[in-house]
């Protein structure tokens, strides 16, 4: 029994894949990949400190190896990402001037853009621009290229790839506030003209604290403004991260009380997590014809991000497959669902 086959008819199912797992050395995710999902995310592979470390010289090999791969499996792909604040190379994050920063930017979203234009079929175009208020992020994009950057991202992006969708990305804007700001910043997009198919709701969530009524409100109020709505990073955490500042560098150094599950994950935490996705997919399923894509951010337990962040060396269980990659019953919960 697979993912994308029970939800064929509904929304795509897909993966965040890394490149170790498109090397070939994941055998779990060699495993899983094909017969589980329809879609993969570049977890890391097209971001742009990735593919360019200096001004004006750009490796494509393990990107365009990831498209070989999501071809060879017959997966589509969702390019992430465009822009963003965070993972870019530190060249772009130290240009001064505002000139030679929009040259960056434009030159960054034709180079890349257009060169996957046929490959792509959605891109996350840009990404974590808001605040958790719903203002705007003093990002260098901001600081450098003022508000309108946005806009403009979307109309280059359209420009060099018409026939991909184009999606703005962003983790907590299904909470009101940030919500706010993210209707109020499609809005400005649409308003100027420019092309946006979808919004990318990311779905980092906490065990036992899915935020279900913000979730189903915001697929209705997005949907509202005539765009799909994608699921785009979807993992449900069972360790504590709400760590900032003080508290997280003491815990950094070392802090086993933040790792509580070395061994394995208590029964009562393995249902509340098949509960939390049960309830997920029975919501994502209602509204269905508003929903393109549902995608998990990793294949398996034992790869995925949250094992190593905010605190590096924890052990979690945020994703539907243990690390042998056999079905956990979060897995079971969502195909029940149907
Ligand atoms: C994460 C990757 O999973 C990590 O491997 C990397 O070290 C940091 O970035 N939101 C996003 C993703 O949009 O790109 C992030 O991916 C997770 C949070």
């Amino acid at each position: 029994v697979s993912l994308k086959d029970t939800y064929k008819n509904d929304f795509l199912i897909g993966a965040a894949i890394s490149w170790q797992q498109v090397a070939g050395k994941d055998p779990v995710a060699t495993k899983l990949v094909p017969r589980q999902f329809n879609t993969v995310t570049p977890e890391n592979m097209m971001k742009a400190e990735e593919l360019t470390s200096s001004w004006g010289t750009y490796d494509f090999s393990r990107a365009d190896k990831f498209i070989d791969y999501a071809k060879m499996n017959h997966l589509r792909v969702n390019g992430h990402t465009l822009v963003w604040h965070s993972q870019m190379p530190a060249y772009a994050r130290h240009i001064q001037d505002a000139d030679s920063f929009r040259t960056f930017f434009t030159g960054h979203i034709r180079k890349v853009a257009g060169r996957y234009r046929r490959k792509v079929r959605s891109w996350d175009v840009v990404n974590e621009a808001l605040n958790e208020d719903g203002s705007l992020r003093k990002s260098p994009f901001f600081n450098k290229l003022g508000d309108n950057y946005i806009v403009d991202a979307f109309k280059l992006a359209n420009k060099v790839s018409p026939n991909t969708e184009l999606y703005y990305n962003d983790y907590n804007n299904e909470q009101p506030k940030k919500r706010a700001g993210c209707i109020a910043l499609i809005k400005k997009i649409q308003q100027a003209g420019a092309r946006i198919d979808g919004v990318g709701i990311q779905g980092h969530w906490h065990v036992g604290k899915v935020p279900f009524g913000d979730i189903e409100e915001s697929i209705l109020q997005y949907a509202a403004l005539g765009i799909k709505v994608a699921i785009t990073e979807l993992d449900i955490e069972v360790l504590p991260r709400n760590f900032t500042g003080a508290e997280l560098s003491r815990r950094m150094k070392t802090d086993a009380g933040s790792n509580p599950y070395v061994n394995s994950l208590p029964d009562t935490v393995q249902k509340q997590l098949a509960d939390d996705y049960g309830q997920l997919f029975k919501i994502f399923l209602k509204h269905k014809e508003k929903i393109s894509r549902v995608t998990f951010w990793g294949v398996h337990d034992g790869q995925s991000w949250l094992n190593n962040w905010p605190i590096p060396g924890r052990t979690n269980y945020p994703l539907l497959f243990d690390r042998n990659g056999n079905p956990k019953p979060a897995f079971y919960s969502v195909i029940a669902m149907k």
